[in-house]
């Protein structure tokens, strides 16, 4: 049986570690607005825009990877996967907001035709919006309150990387290496879950049939 507890020192080192890249990049952002030197690049929005997007699909990537990495190890991880899945929503945000404040200046009619008929765009918002959801009902409450139902909407975790990767595959104007590097992580992540759906459902009919 997995325990349930926390280690204080590896949550505070798991925090100290997804904040970092946010607090480099609000850093260099401050640098920027400030006149000083930076390394935003001569585009700091693409700039921004690329390296929060990355983290969001990296966290996306490494929440996915807790539940095989636990079956695999038995290390007692599980307890850190809704922190790591936070965090993806809050590199997701920075990402909205940068694409929101300083790329479109709040005009909120050329956002919404842009959601609408950029397909990729349409993908990342579809992303963004699973996201929200999941983080929005990832506390006590949430998971007291929908009982059963809690379980089947965190599933919502897999339809949503989905459409962040294929987002990531489709704005990536030129080299798809790390792209092509991200969907073959999940490819590898989806069928490890399906394997294991595979193996529990087997399983299950042999005991109904003994
Ligand atoms: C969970 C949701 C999302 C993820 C994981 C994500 C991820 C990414 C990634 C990795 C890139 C960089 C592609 C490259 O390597 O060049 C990117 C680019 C971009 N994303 Fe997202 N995105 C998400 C949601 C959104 C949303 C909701 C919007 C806007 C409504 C958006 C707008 C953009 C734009 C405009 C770019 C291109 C930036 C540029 O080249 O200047 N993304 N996204």
């Amino acid at each position: 049986m997995l325990a349930k507890k926390y280690r204080p020192w590896l949550r505070l080192l798991i925090h100290i570690i997804c904040v970092a890249p946010a607090l480099w990049i609000s850093y260099q952002i401050w640098l920027w607005l400030n006149f000083e030197t930076h390394v935003l690049t001569a585009n700091p929005i693409e700039h921004i825009t690329d390296f929060t997007g990355k983290w969001t699909v990296r966290f996306l990537l490494i929440t996915l990877s807790v539940t095989p990495l636990v079956k695999l190890t038995k290390w007692r991880l599980l307890v850190y996967r809704r922190l790591l899945g936070l965090y993806a929503f809050l590199y997701g945000l920075m990402h909205f907001l940068n694409y929101m404040v300083l790329d479109y200046f709040f005009d909120w009619e050329l956002i919404i035709e842009d959601v609408l008929e950029r397909k990729a765009i349409t993908f990342g918002m579809l992303a963004l919006v699973g996201l929200l959801i999941l983080a929005a009902t990832s506390f006590k409450f949430a998971v007291k309150k929908l009982g059963k139902k809690w379980q089947k909407l965190h599933r919502l975790i897999y339809p949503l990387t989905i459409f962040a990767v294929t987002h990531n595959y489709m704005m990536v104007k030129a080299d798809v290496l790390i792209p092509t590097i991200h969907a073959i992580i999940l490819a590898m992540l989806l069928s490890y879950r399906l394997y294991m759906y595979v193996q529990i459902n087997k399983n299950s009919n042999k005991i109904r049939i003994a």
